[in-house]
């Protein structure tokens, strides 16, 4: 009998380890001899622990899974309280276009001869045929965007390392996943570590960088174990070696890590402070040399690219935005979990079709995308495609692609408050106006709080400082939750008031 039960840190904290064991216990009393793979998630956070069983080729899924629901594994299938059929004809699995998640909660992650089997190395063995030029206009040919926020086109970054003068070069992943409703990079390198690995040894070929470094956040325990273990098989396989080898390197808690130059200050030990750019990290990034500094996703897109060509990754999409993306839906929603598709669907066709609307049962009031610096955008916007410009035309971002639901019950003031403290809180202190604008913002909303509208224009205008005069994205986006907060609910900002008057 052959089972999967996900490793992934989500199926984890919901008991995945427990059902994993009593499977194998409850297999051991009934004389049945039981395989377990622990794969990845497929992204049905709310099914999990979600197991499946090989029935003639065929998985069948069981979820959320409890360790009352074990014993029925070992009868009758279909008449399990926790069938949902098998899992490949569930509708949220064939709605999807997966070509980053495609092995991910298929294959065994640690195995290398399950990661050939399902695709993988087809990209890399292609890449060692081409010239580094070559791999570079591929890239730039497929459209693909940087996937951890700012889109800059990842084929024009390559280009600019590749042909920076420097005998050392090297490619940085960016793992620092700090941004809330986030969650792809941590699922791709728990579920499918060798398509990051792979991305990041073409990443090499492309730029004549010989080193490779992942920098994981240490909340990611899984991901840290997986992806080191993931290194040592790729390198005696021969993946890795003296062409191109990599290390995983784990941060310390620091959000701002996550934006890439603190990310560098804190890869080569000092304090992971911002540093001002120019000079940009292609030309002189980790030690001063050209470096690659690429988000888990924007690498982990590129075997599919040269496995399949550049063509057909950008027949996906809309507008400028080619190909796909792991929209993370979470927050107050009835379906979270991972759902990668092209570009395109509306933010109501998102949060409504897809999400299935607030868990509550409540009428959505607002969406957060992108993360704690992303703007909330009501009901009124959700035809918004979802898109790098289409979004940017709306006062907001994409970002990283995580989507936080709210219900009717929000104060959008609070929100607005939460954004601002968390920046005060998580600010590198480098800069005046997100130091000491961010803790002056709080203020300022507890004003509004307490019915003082004078405070209104302040809030305008200390977002604005922040806005144009912060040195990175931590200062210069809070005010993209704070302003579209006070745009879109103003009565939320005035009912204080209106109650002092
Ligand atoms: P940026 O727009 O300054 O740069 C984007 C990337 O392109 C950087 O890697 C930069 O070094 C590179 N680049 C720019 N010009 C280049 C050139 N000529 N040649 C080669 N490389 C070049 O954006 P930044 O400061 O890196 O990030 C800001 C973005 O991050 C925001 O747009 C926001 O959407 C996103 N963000 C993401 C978060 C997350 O946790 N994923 C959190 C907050 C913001
Ligand atoms: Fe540091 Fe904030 Fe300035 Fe960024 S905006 S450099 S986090 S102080």
């Amino acid at each position: 009998m052959k089972v999967f039960v996900p490793l992934d840190s989500a199926a984890v904290a919901l008991g995945a380890d427990r059902i994993a064991e009593a499977i194998v216990a409850q297999g051991a009393a009934r004389g049945v001899t039981v395989q377990v793979v622990r794969n990845g998630s497929r992204g049905m956070v709310w099914l999990e622990p979600l197991v499946e069983v090989e029935v003639d080729g065929v998985r069948h899924g069981f979820g959320p899974m409890t360790l009352a629901d074990v014993p029925g594994l070992f009868s009758d299938l279909a008449s399990h309280p926790k069938a949902i059929g098998p899992v490949e004809a569930h509708p949220w699995m064939k709605g999807q276009t997966r070509l980053t998640f495609a092995r991910v909660g298929v294959i065994d992650p640690l195995s290398l001869d399950d990661y050939r089997a399902h695709g993988g190395l087809v990209g890399l063995d292609r890449a060692r045929g081409m010239t580094r030029a070559e791999i570079v206009a591929e890239v730039t040919e497929s459209g693909l965007r940087g996937r951890g926020g700012a889109g800059f086109p990842t084929g024009i970054k390559w280009k600019t390392v590749s042909e920076a003068a420097g005998d050392q070069k090297y490619i940085v992943c960016n793992a620092d996943e700090g941004d809330s409703a986030t969650f792809a990079d941590r699922m791709l390198m728990e579920g499918d570590p060798f398509c990051l690995i792979e991305g990041m040894a073409i990443a090499g070929l492309a730029c004549g960088a010989t080193k490779g470094y992942v920098y994981i956040r240490s909340e990611y325990p899984v991901a840290i174990r997986v992806m080191e273990a993931a290194v040592r098989i790729a390198r005696e396989a021969g993946v890795l070696g003296a062409a191109f080898d990599m290390e995983i390197r784990v941060g310390a808690g620091a959000y701002v890590c996550g934006e890439e130059t603190s990310l560098l200050n804190s890869l080569e030990g000092k304090r992971g402070v911002v540093r001002a750019k120019p000079p940009l990290p292609a030309l002189q990034g980790f030690l001063g040399r050209p470096t690659v500094v690429n988000n888990v996703i924007s690498l982990a897109s590129v075997p599919v690219i040269l496995a399949k060509g550049a063509a057909f990754y950008k027949d996906f999409g809309l507008g400028r935005s080619r190909g796909t993306i792991p929209l993370q839906i979470a927050g107050n929603v009835k379906y979270g979990g991972l759902y990668e598709v092209a570009f395109g669907l509306t933010l109501g066709e998102i949060v409504n079709g897809i999400g299935g609307g607030t868990a509550s049962g409540r009428p959505v009031k607002a969406v957060q995308v992108g993360g704690p610096l992303g703007a909330w955008f009501p009901p009124a916007l959700f035809d918004t495609p979802f898109g790098y410009e289409e979004f940017g035309a709306k006062d907001g971002l994409i970002g990283h692609a995580g989507l936080t639901v709210a219900d009717d019950t929000v104060d959008m003031l609070q929100m607005a408050r939460f954004a601002m403290e968390f920046c005060a809180i998580e600010s590198c202190g480098k800069c005046t106006p997100c130091r000491i604008g961010s803790t002056r913002g709080v203020e300022t909303i507890d004003r509004l709080a307490r019915g003082d509208a004078s405070a209104l224009p302040i809030l305008t205008d200390l977002c604005n400082t922040m806005k144009f005069g912060s040195l990175c994205a931590l200062g210069g986006f809070t005010p993209y939750p704070v302003l579209s907060a006070l745009t879109h609910f103003p009565d939320d900002f005035a009912r204080q008031r209106e109650a002092a008057e």
